[in-house]
C-alpha cells in the first residue's frame, strides 16, 4: 500500500498526470525516512528538514506533523518488514499547460511509501567502498532536499562506471558531500566535518554521528576541509538514513590512509549499532 493524494492505494494502481511538474520540471522535495522496529527514526529532525526544503521552492507543507506522523505510521503499519525506509514527496502538482512560473491554484501531489531497509551488507563495513572526485557541479541550494536529482543521478553514475560507490564532490577547492551522502574526514584521530550551508544537505545522520563523537569522547571539528586534506586523510566516511556510515578505502584508485577501513571508523560504526539496538530496544 502507498498513499497518494489522500487515498491508500496499491504502488501498481497509482498514477500521476503527466502534466504533474514534478515530472515536467523535477518541482518538488522529498524525505527518506529510516524505521527501526515499525518506529521511524527522527521523525520530527525529518519533518523539519521536510518544512525548510518545502519553503525554500515556496510551496505550502500540505500537513501538519500531526497528519504527517499519523499517515506515516499508516503507510508503515500496512508493510510486513519491521526495519523499513519512507520515501515521501510532494510536488507542486499538476497544470493544464506547462509553464515554467508556478500556476496560481494548483493542488501539490503528495506521495508516501515504504520498502524494507536495505542497509549495507556487512562486507562493505568490514571491507569499505571506492569512490571518485568531482567538480560539484549542482546547484547553490543543495540544502534543499528537492527531487531535481540530475546532477547527482550523473555523478553518481561517473563514480558507478568508475566501480566506486559514491562521487566525493569538491567546490572551489573545498570538500562539499557525496550523490547521496555526507563525507567526514578523520586526520590524526580527529573527526573533521564540513559547515551546514547552502552548499549541502543537512544530515540526520550527520548530526547522529556528531552527538555520538561528543557522547563517547572522540575530538571532531566542524569547518571548511580542503580538497588536499581529504586526499592526505586518514580515514574518509560517508553517511545517510539508509547506508548509515561507510568507510571509504579508495579515493581516485589511491588508498585512503591505511587502504583499510580504520580504527576510528571501526569505533563509530560500534556506537552507532550500539544506538540503534537500544532504538530498537533489543
Ligand atoms: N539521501 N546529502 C545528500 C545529497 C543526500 O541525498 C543525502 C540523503 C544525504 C544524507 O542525509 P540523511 O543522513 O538525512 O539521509 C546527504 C537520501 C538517503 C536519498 O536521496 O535516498
Amino acid at each position: 500500500m502507498i498513499y497518494l493524494n489522500g487515498e491508500f492505494i496499491p504502488l501498481a494502481e497509482a498514477r500521476v498526470p503527466v502534466m504533474d511538474r514534478g515530472f515536467l520540471f523535477g518541482d518538488g522535495v522529498y524525505e527518506v525516512i529510516p524505521v527501526y522496529a515499525r518506529r521511524p527514526f527522527r521523525l520530527a529532525e525529518h519533518l523539519q528538514r521536510l518544512e525548510r526544503s518545502l519553503a525554500g521552492i515556496r510551496l505550502a507543507n500540505p500537513h501538519s506533523v500531526a497528519e504527517w506522523t499519523a499517515l506515516i505510521g499508516k503507510i508503515i503499519d500496512s508493510e510486513t518488514s519491521e526495519d523499513q525506509q519512507v520515501y515521501l514527496q510532494i510536488s507542486r502538482g499538476a497544470d493544464s499547460k506547462r509553464n515554467h512560473a508556478f500556476p496560481k491554484t494548483v493542488v501539490p501531489t503528495v506521495f508516501v511509501m515504504s520498502e524494507p531497509l536495505v542497509t549495507p551488507p556487512a562486507e562493505q563495513s568490514k571491507l569499505g567502498i571506492g569512490a571518485v572526485s568531482s567538480a560539484d557541479n549542482r546547484w547553490h541550494r543543495c540544502d534543499l532536499k528537492t527531487t531535481s536529482l540530475l546532477a547527482n543521478c550523473l555523478l553518481r553514475q561517473l563514480a558507478v562506471e568508475a566501480g566506486c560507490a559514491e562521487p566525493l564532490l569538491f567546490r572551489d577547492g573545498f570538500l562539499t558531500e557525496g550523490a547521496a551522502s555526507n563525507i567526514f574526514v578523520v586526520k590524526d584521530g580527529v573527526l573533521l566535518a564540513p559547515p551546514k550551508n547552502h552548499l549541502m544537505l543537512p544530515g540526520v545522520t550527520y548530526d547522529v554521528i556528531l552527538e555520538l563523537a561528543a557522547a563517547h569522547g572522540l575530538a571532531y571539528q566542524v569547518r571548511d576541509i580542503l580538497e588536499e586534506e581529504v586526499r592526505r586523510a586518514d580515514e574518509l566516511w560517508m553517511t545517510s538514513s539508509t547506508k548509515e556510515v561507510l568507510p571509504i578505502v579508495s579515493l581516485d584508485g589511491r588508498p585512503v590512509g591505511s587502504g583499510k577501513p580504520g580504527p576510528v571508523f571501526a569505533d563509530m560504526h560500534g556506537w552507532y549499532q550500539q544506538f540503534k539496538r537500544a532504538i530498537k530496544g533489543n
